[in-house]
């Protein structure tokens, strides 16, 4: 056998300390120490990391990796046990991609484009009114009010008991697993109940009731087979889906300061909406328009880390880069490493011009660019790819558009024991209106 290059640590906990510590560096190091494929043994299994386009490609055959059993035990409880996207396989998760997506289709994200413009809008004119502020906080709830509205056509009470009790399940996530009463994992599991009661009820409103949201999309939609989802696998699929809007704020977060730091970024982006989208409702024809916006939230999507792997199980023993991975073991894709490989001209550095026609460096391979995971929409490619962008464009273009803003000196480095890392400052920001 001849097992990829790393380390399996210390008997029993292996590397679970340092990996729980900082997942970010811990995965950088030992890509550059080993390269592309590297073994390592945390959360009680031995793991293999990888990233890079060509051994991205094999991770994706299905008849190598499943998703079934790859979430570690801890997170799988956090997110309400083994019925979700994530950890589906084959017809099965087709047919439930199928669904979800109907709640993310064109038509829909254009029915969420006024209701996220007014969101910013409204946040953009209270920071305006006050002083330099930390504004962290404030783009964490403007994610989870977007994806709320959007989705549950959720009103601003029942948005302020799931942020409280998302709180908890957010803290467990870094939590030991311990379960015993007063801890904070167990804090966690008490609040994830009460949330996927929470959406029990809003579905069965909804069924009652259906609207326009996505919930309402969703329940409407059919698989391939003629089947819908029930309204159990529902509510578990709206509280992955809530925990991933919410990480939109990162985004939102690197995109105030890109920005900011680079003045002749927001030349050429302010330039650009002041050309196709100068007032009045911003329209997707409108952000169609706008091919540097675009670059740009690429570029800020590929550098900013955020969701630090995608996770896979080999299905039977397989080879890969001339490796022997065994069965049983988790093979993890390293999704921030792997946007930063050498297939990308200098990759480290911030440059939206890669992604122009002329360079068009994406294209080099077909994952080469897999900031949400790689792979085909109907595979596990992330279901808010669109709507994440969408959310991005229009903050870009409502700060663009009407603001002026600087960092005051402050400590802008990344705390990355969090998921996703956050600017140690709490993004101090100093905004006017022009
Ligand atoms: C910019 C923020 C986001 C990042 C960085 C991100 C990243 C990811 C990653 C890395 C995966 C795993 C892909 C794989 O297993 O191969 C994923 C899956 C997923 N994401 Fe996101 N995501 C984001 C936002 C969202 C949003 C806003 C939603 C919902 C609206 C969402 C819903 C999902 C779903 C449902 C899956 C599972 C897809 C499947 O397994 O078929 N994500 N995302």
């Amino acid at each position: 056998m001849r097992l990829p290059p790393g380390t399996s640590g210390l008997p029993l906990v292996g590397e679970t300390l340092s990996f729980i510590g900082d997942i970010f560096t811990f995965i950088e190091k030992r890509t550059a120490a080993h390269g592309h494929v590297f073994r390592s043994h945390i959360l009680g299994t031995p793991t293999v990391f990888i990233s890079g386009p060509q051994v991205v490609e094999k991770w994706l055959d299905e008849t190598l990796i499943q998703r079934e059993g790859a979430f570690p035990a801890p997170i799988q409880e956090l997110f309400g046990g083994p019925g979700i996207l994530p950890l589906m396989d084959g017809a099965a998760h087709h047919a439930r991609k199928k669904i979800v997506l109907a709640g993310f289709s064109r038509e829909a994200l254009a029915t969420y484009l006024p209701v996220l413009q007014g969101l910013i809008e409204a946040l953009l004119a209270k920071w305006a009114a006050q002083g330099p502020a930390k504004v962290l906080d404030d783009l964490k709830l403007l994610a989870i009010r977007g994806i709320c509205t959007n989705v549950l056509g959720a009103g601003e009470a029942e948005i302020a008991q799931l942020v409280a009790d998302y709180q908890f399940v957010f803290r467990a996530f870094t939590a030991l697993p311990i379960k015993l009463p007063g801890t904070p994992f167990k804090k966690g599991l008490q609040a994830r109940d009460q949330i996927l009661a929470t959406y029990r009820r809003f579905v069965e409103e909804h069924q009652k009731a259906p609207g326009s949201d996505g919930l309402s999309r969703i329940l409407a939609a059919a698989a391939p087979d003629g089947t819908r989802i029930t309204p159990a696998q529902a509510a578990l699929e709206l509280h992955h889906v809530v925990l991933a809007g919410y990480i939109v704020y990162a985004e939102l977060a690197a995109t105030l300061q890109q920005l900011a730091q680079t003045p002749a970024l927001r030349q050429q982006a302010a330039a650009e909406v002041r050309a196709q989208s100068p007032r009045g409702p911003i329209t997707p024809a409108q952000l169609r328009q706008m091919p540097f916006l675009l670059q740009m939230v690429n570029e800020i999507k590929r550098t900013t880390p955020n969701v630090p792997v995608s996770f896979g199980r080999a299905r039977i023993a397989f080879e890969l880069s001339g490796y022997d991975i065994p069965a049983g073991w988790n093979v993890m894709m390293a999704v921030v490493e792997h946007n930063f490989d050498g297939i990308f001209t200098e990759p480290r550095k911030f440059d939206p011009d890669r992604f122009s026609l002329e360079r068009a460096e994406e294209k080099r391979h077909p994952h080469a660019f897999a900031p949400q995971g790689a792979g085909a929409m109907e595979g596990h490619k992330c279901a808010g790819y669109d709507y994440s962008t969408v959310f991005m464009q229009v903050f870009a273009v409502a700060l663009l558009r009407d603001f002026e803003w600087e960092l005051p000196p402050q400590d802008l480095s990344l705390r990355y024991s969090l998921i996703p890392p956050e600017q140690k400052s709490g993004l101090l920001v100093q905004l006017r209106k022009r």
